[in-house]
């Protein structure tokens, strides 16, 4: 195990759901006792196809599926025969039941207006938000159902002008403005499969991507706000280009006005696209397994790998969740606040696919959460009187450090829910989550699941669930959850083992794109008939799951998910380096940093100091994305391998953590690397 949990068996302060948050559910919550959840939970265990088809018939259908299951591990087809649309089911259902007026998505951006009102991006603010923006001093957008439809619309009818077609992939390099929710709808509306990069990666890793989705069309902004300054996206994008031949046409959204080249016959302005547009399109049918998107995560190897998920499983996954752990309830002046980038799961999950269906309004924010100051995410709840907020551990590390006074000066009182998601959270942070933010009123819902599991996999229900700091607490409806050893036996309480899935869900993942055999390898092959997620973990005696940390060579950095490998590889890169072993270590507020080892050129031996380190941090930004600089890194003369050649990680991961070394080293190649690697260097 990579990570050992501090204090989960000692943990023994249990919070049931609170009477503030059952008294605020009007009628019910839709889960309101753990018995009631226990019963439910059994019935989508012992008869999957009839839980998962009643729950699939809150949806609509163009046409109805004939089968809800047909498995053949590890091939899962859900509602076959069945056809439908994601985007309908986001929008135009919402529109056609009268609802279009109502808002669907809240938007802030992050300069302040004025600032936005002399941008070219202040013709998309309708004139009541104008108004508003100037009156708040921040700029802010409100989005109905009826807006975005027709926005979705143009954009797809201009997609089709390009020439996509259903079964297409585009590319989306944005920054989190709503156009960001549109491309992705407009994509689903065709039937083109999106594959969302976060704006946070370099032009390298969209090179990866764009070549292995094959990509025609990119769709990007000429920049995007972070921290008072601009991201420059586009230009990112220009220098992918230049490595990815499969690119055809860039779509640009003029979000910060800076001037950016524009190439004539691939490059085309958003607004000047979808202009001449029809505002309507209809929704292409979509059979219930065709490719909703792809995904690129991090695994054990250098190459990050498209992660598939499917039109059907997959939203209808994503709803019913949304609906159950954050207890949606349309029309109740429920406002959803999600502080995750569309450009992992958690957006696409929980701001997108998950929330618009559930017809509960979802709040975009576009920057940092220290910009302009740190307590920007407190002023958004206030202003926009938001009751869910979900963020990751590392968010509140973060705000524990910038201190109690930012959220004290707010009034978040109208927060009647918390989640976490991204890694374990340590029990000192969730207490001042629950006291300082949650005013010890909000159920806390700490949800565990993976890029690969679509959604939810084991979370708390906060009108049910008791929570214990630290802990997950329970699999979700159609989740069947278990610590096993290698063999698939199931391990007794506290005993540590591997966290599987034995049964089928929705929204699993339906391959790796382009590679079967890592599908196989990666997630069916270590405990045969069972899905691996990659954790290791331990159930105890009341069965609430404790998330230990990877087992695989993919760390947790602030909640984003980095393979070990990429960085090696980006480092060894460099002209100075020859070898480079990477491992996490324990971080503050990152919860997991960046530990390089670094073994350097025979020219080069010379230049082991903080110049270089710098040099080494910058190539790596540039290489991946600044969420993969190394937080340490140390010149050695030889890594530690065993006398096959293995690196051995296990070994530095005890030395970045400063800790004696407790492996066995008998099978160590050279004794005196140990000695040197303890060593303080230069
Ligand atoms: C890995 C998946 C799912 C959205 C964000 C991350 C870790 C995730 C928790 C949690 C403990 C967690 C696991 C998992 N993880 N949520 N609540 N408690 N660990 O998605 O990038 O696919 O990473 O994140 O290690 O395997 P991802």
């Amino acid at each position: 195990m990579s990570q050992e949990i501090s204090s989960g068996l000692s943990e023994s302060r249990v919070f049931p759901p609170s009477e503030a948050f059952l008294r605020g559910c009007g009628d019910r919550p839709h889960v309101a006792s753990l018995d009631e959840y226990r019963a439910l939970w059994t019935r989508s265990i012992q008869d999957p196809e009839g839980f998962w088809g009643e729950v699939a018939r809150g949806f609509d259908w163009f046409t109805p599926f004939t089968s809800v299951l047909d498995w053949q591990c590890p091939d899962a087809r859900w509602f076959d025969g069945g056809t439908l649309n994601a985007c309908h089911n986001c929008v135009d259902r919402q529109v056609n039941a009268g609802h279009g007026d109502e808002v669907a998505i809240i938007w802030e951006g992050e300069p302040g207006w004025p600032s936005d009102a002399s941008s070219a991006y202040a013709a998309a603010f309708s004139s009541s938000d104008r108004a508003l923006s100037a009156r708040h001093g921040h700029a802010v957008r409100h989005l109905t159902y009826r807006h975005l439809q027709e926005e979705t619309a143009r954009l797809a009818n201009a997609l089709r002008s390009l020439g996509v077609r259903k079964g297409d992939v585009v590319t989306l390099y944005m920054g989190m403005v709503p156009e960001l929710a549109i491309a992705v709808l407009a994509c689903a509306r065709i039937g083109a499969a999106h594959s969302v990069i976060f704006g946070g990666f370099a032009a390298p890793a969209i090179i990866d991507r764009v070549a292995d989705a094959q990509s025609r069309v990119i769709i990007t902004c000429d920049g995007a706000w972070r921290r008072g300054a601009i991201v420059p996206l586009k230009a990112n994008v220009d220098e992918a280009c230049t490595g990815a031949p499969s690119v055809e046409h860039v779509i640009v959204l003029r979000r910060t006005g800076h001037d950016v080249p524009m190439r004539a016959g691939r490059d085309h302005w958003w607004h000047e696209l979808v202009a001449s547009q029809p505002s309507t399109c209809a929704c292409e049918p979509m059979a219930s397994e065709d490719l909703l998107f792809l995904l690129y995560t991090s695994g054990s190897t250098g190459k990050p790998k498209g992660i598939r998920h499917t039109t059907a499983g997959y939203s209808i996954f994503t709803a019913f969740t949304a609906r159950m752990t954050f207890d949606l309830h349309p029309g109740t002046e429920q406002v959803y606040f999600c502080t995750a980038d569309i450009g992992w799961i958690t957006g696409h999950s929980y701001i997108v696919y998950g929330l618009l269906p559930n017809r509960v309004p979802t709040l975009m924010y576009e920057g940092a959460p220290n910009a302009p100051a740190e307590d920007r995410f407190w002023s958004i709840v206030e202003r926009h009187r938001v009751t869910h907020f979900y963020t990751a551990p590392t968010a509140i590390r973060a705000f524990m450090k910038w201190g109690d006074a930012h959220p004290a000066k707010h009034d978040l009182s109208s927060l009647r829910l918390l989640g976490t998601v991204g890694e374990p959270i340590n029990p000192e942070a969730w207490m001042w989550y629950h006291r300082t933010i949650g005013g010890e009123r909000c159920p806390i819902v700490d949800t565990m699941w993976q890029t690969e599991t679509g959604g939810h996999i084991i979370t708390p229900l906060p009108g049910a669930t008791p929570t214990v700091p630290g802990s997950c607490t329970l699999p979700m409806f159609g989740i069947d959850a278990a610590i096993v050893n290698e063999r698939g036996e199931e391990l007794p309480a506290n005993a540590g083992g591997l966290l599987v899935i034995r049964k089928p869900w929705p929204a699993m993942l339906r391959g790796i794109h382009g590679d079967r055999q890592r599908f196989i390898d990666t997630y069916w092959s270590k405990v045969p008939g069972m899905y691996v997620a990659g954790d290791g973990a331990r159930r105890d005696e009341r069965g609430y799951f404790w998330i230990m940390g990877r087992i695989d060579d993919v760390i947790n950095v602030s909640g984003h998910r980095l393979g070990t490998m990429e960085v090696e590889s980006a480092l060894v890169a460099h002209e100075a380096v020859v070898e480079a072993a990477v491992v996490g270590m324990p971080h503050e507020i990152k919860g997991t940093g960046i530990a390089a080892f670094v073994t350097l050129g025979p020219g080069h031996t010379g230049r082991a100091g903080d110049a270089l380190r710098k040099e080494l941090q910058e190539h790596v930004a540039h290489e991946i994305g600044a969420i993969a600089k190394p937080d340490m890194i140390r010149f050695t003369q030889a890594l530690p391998k065993t006398r096959s050649g293995k690196i051995m990680r296990r070994l530095l991961r005890d030395i970045a953590a400063g800790n004696e070394v407790r492996q066995d080293t008998t099978t160590l190649e050279d004794f005196t690397v140990l000695a040197k690697l303890r060593e303080t260097e230069e």
